[in-house]
């Protein structure tokens, strides 16, 4: 299956993509993910897009999009993809209608004192980039990763005022984007809130009997 996860900053979008991925043999694209290994490898593409991502602000569409498009020609994601973190406008969901068709755009609901929570407690490795949280989610050693021993740190976006300008510019977008999924007939909601193995267990029972 072919999914689109869409979501605030902190729903979960990334840590139930990683769980779904590994148990359903699909491939879990972040374009976040993406852009932030660039910058990390200050690739071209890394240095164009740093200052926005660090501040919160969105790339432009035909960045990204250009990015999805190569990332989906891939031989990998013939068994299925969930693409985490795009579409985030209307113009990069007409993109991808042209690009791949899709089978649900997941739309997964917490509420705002939970993602502010989640965000600020986050900790990602240094090295591979797993996601931990200093209360939801511990490594078994404080500040280092479990898969590869990296150092863990917080992300350039989590610190407050870029989690603020995260916040309303997914407010901004969100709306016109469900709607346009919504008149597609493609939009499932997800309740985010309770612990990541009560929505993986959810995400589960609900696609398993859609299939
Ligand atoms: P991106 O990486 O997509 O960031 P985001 O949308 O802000 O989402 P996050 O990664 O912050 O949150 P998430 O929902 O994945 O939550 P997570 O699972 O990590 O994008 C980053 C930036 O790149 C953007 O700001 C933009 O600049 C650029 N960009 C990317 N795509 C773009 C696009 N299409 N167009 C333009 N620009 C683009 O969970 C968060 C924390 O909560 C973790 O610590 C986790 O352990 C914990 N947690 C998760 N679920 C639970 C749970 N159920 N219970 C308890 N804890 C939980």
């Amino acid at each position: 299956m072919r999914f689109v996860f869409l979501g605030p900053p902190g729903a979960g979008k990334g840590t139930l993509a990683g769980e779904i991925s590994g148990r359903c043999g699909v491939v879990h694209i972040s374009t976040g993910g993406i852009l932030r290994a660039a910058i990390q490898k200050q690739t071209a593409l890394g240095k164009k897009v740093q200052k926005v991502v660090e501040v919160g602000g969105l790339v432009d569409d035909q960045t990204v999009t250009e990015l999805v498009r190569e990332r989906v020609s891939h031989e990998d994601v013939v068994s299925g993809f969930i693409l985490d973190g795009f579409p985030r406008t209307v113009t990069q969901a007409r993109c991808l209608e042209d690009i791949v068709p899709i089978d649900y755009a997941v739309s997964i609901v917490v509420p705002d004192d939970v993602l502010v929570a989640r965000l600020t407690g986050r900790r990602v490795c240094s090295a591979c980039g797993s996601s931990y949280h200093v209360l939801f989610a511990q490594p078994k050693r404080e500040g280092v990763c479990d898969r590869c021993r990296g150092v863990l740190v917080v992300r350039e976006d989590d610190k407050m005022s870029a989690i603020l300008q995260r916040l309303t510019a997914y407010r901004a977008q969100a709306e016109p984007i469900v709607h346009f999924y919504s008149e597609r007939e493609k939009l499932v909601s997800l309740n985010g809130a309770p612990p990541i193995s009560d929505v993986v267990l959810e995400f589960q029972e609900r696609f398993a009997q859609s299939r």
